[in-house]
């Protein structure tokens, strides 16, 4: 195996099973991707990946965002706010690699997939998960993924 991009650690665990679960395969899927361009696997690969990526994002938002609704958590404004700018940071990131004809302009998007589990899981779905489960969770969650 390739060098890995990020090393699960329990520190980013928030305490919510299904989302702690989504977390790790989206980390998975991360240092998949790492080890494809690493690699330097045929565009079309690296391509599917990215986009399996996004579509995980997408769902994985989606699915905090229900649950924050349904919580009437109060900073649910400012918590969407970033899923919606982490997505269009990584969809411009995305296509600027996918408009080029090499695969040397692969870090930012890493750059950025690593800023969104350091800064994002670690502190905003931290402090989310901290609130919502002093109300008690009252969502039934099931495994998405
Ligand atoms: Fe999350
Ligand atoms: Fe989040």
């Amino acid at each position: 195996m390739a060098d890995i991009l990020f090393k699960w650690d329990d520190s980013f665990l928030i305490g919510i099973e299904e989302l702690d679960h989504e977390h790790k395969v989206l980390i998975d899927d991360i240092n998949r991707l790492h080890e494809e361009l690493v690699r330097h696997d045929k565009k079309s690969d690296i391509e599917k990946s990215l986009g399996d990526i996004y579509a995980r994002m997408q769902a994985h938002f989606a699915l905090e965002e229900h649950v924050m609704k349904e919580h009437k958590y109060k900073h649910f404004d400012e918590h969407k706010r970033e899923h919606d700018e982490l997505l269009d940071s990584y969809t411009e990131y995305m296509t600027q690699f996918l408009s080029d004809t090499g695969i040397s302009s692969c870090s930012p998007i890493e750059d950025n997939l690593k800023h969104w589990v350091i800064n994002h899981i670690v502190t905003s779905d931290k402090k989310m998960s901290q609130m919502i489960q002093k109300k008690g969770l009252k969502t039934k969650l099931r495994k998405r993924i």
